[in-house]
């Protein structure tokens, strides 16, 4: 599985203890799909049913999805 998310940041984060969770532990989501990016909000779960060798593309809530048939690249 894979999936394609866009994303807009052009710098880096810049954490303290306030990001820290209750047990002291700092969450980095790695499935692209947070809003608190780039801690995890809770939002990979939507990734949890993806299927082996297919590409999603997920809409800009999360909340939705398509599977992306084929990846076209620009020259340009
Ligand atoms: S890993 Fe992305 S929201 Fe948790």
């Amino acid at each position: 599985m894979a999936r394609e998310v866009r994303h807009e940041a052009t710098a880096p984060a810049v954490f303290d203890e306030s990001d820290l969770a209750e047990d002291g532990k700092l969450f980095i989501c790695r499935c692209g799909l947070s809003s608190e990016g780039p801690l995890c909000d809770g939002s990979h779960r939507a990734t949890e049913d993806e299927a082996e060798g297919v590409v999603y593309r997920y809409d800009a809530d999360g909340e939705s999805r398509r599977i992306v048939e084929a990846l076209e690249l620009s020259e340009e």
